[in-house]
């Protein structure tokens, strides 16, 4: 238990001494996660006026609070995470599993029949600890986004999801390039060097039944 204990003072310290942490506090966003997904799209150029964008994985919001404090009315932007997420101006907040029904019923009465511009997932597995059955159940949960882009992305739309070396990522990359034209790997400054977790954007979506 100490152990534990001591671990998790650790985290606490470096946490509180990370320079991405103080800047989030500092500029008054909700997480240090705007920080890589600020620099993936000042890099790649992601968004433009009169976007349909879809936040998956929201909570706290830093992701959606960036795009919203940039673009406000210029886009439309809806946010869906499992947990509570305190509102945000411009942001359509849907509380639930991206993957349930009646929250695929609320995304579509938002996008009114139009398919979206671009799909952004910063959603994380739950991690049990048995290495296979958490791979399994994050390869599910990525067959879910290619499900939500197949019925939900534009021809030729983008899609930027955060992953974790393994095989389930693995599977991922294998599977989207006959999904996407073009696919790369980001790896942000404010993504721990230590951290299994990169991004991959891939861009030009070809659905299966255009
Ligand atoms: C790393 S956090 C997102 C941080 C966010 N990008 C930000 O900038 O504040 C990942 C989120 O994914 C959510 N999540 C995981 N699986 C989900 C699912 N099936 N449906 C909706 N949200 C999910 C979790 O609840 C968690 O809040």
């Amino acid at each position: 238990m100490a152990r534990k204990g001591n671990k998790t003072g650790e985290w606490a310290r470096q946490h509180l001494n990370d320079p991405y942490v103080k800047k989030a506090t500092s500029e008054g966003y909700r997480s240090r996660a705007v920080y890589k997904f600020q620099e993936i799209e000042q890099q790649d150029k992601l968004i433009r006026s009169g976007m349909l964008i879809a936040d998956l994985g929201s909570a706290p919001g830093g992701w959606s609070q960036y795009i919203a404090r940039r673009w406000g009315d210029r886009v439309k932007l809806v946010a869906v995470d499992l947990l509570e997420m305190d509102p945000l101006d411009k942001v359509r907040f849907i509380q639930g599993d991206f993957q349930d029904q009646s929250v695929l019923n609320l995304i579509d009465e938002f996008a009114q029949g139009q398919r979206f511009d671009l799909v952004i997932s910063d959603m994380a597995p739950n991690i049990t600890g048995v290495r296979s059955s958490d791979e399994a159940q994050y390869e599910a949960l990525l067959d879910s986004v290619f499900d939500f882009c197949e019925a939900r992305l534009k021809p030729g739309g983008n899609l930027l999801v955060k992953l974790f070396e393994g095989s389930a990522a693995h599977y991922y990359r294998r599977e989207v390039k006959t999904k996407f034209k073009r696919g790369v790997v980001r790896k942000p400054k404010a993504s721990r060097p230590k951290s299994r977790e990169y991004y991959f954007l891939s861009t030009g979506f070809k659905p299966s039944k255009a």
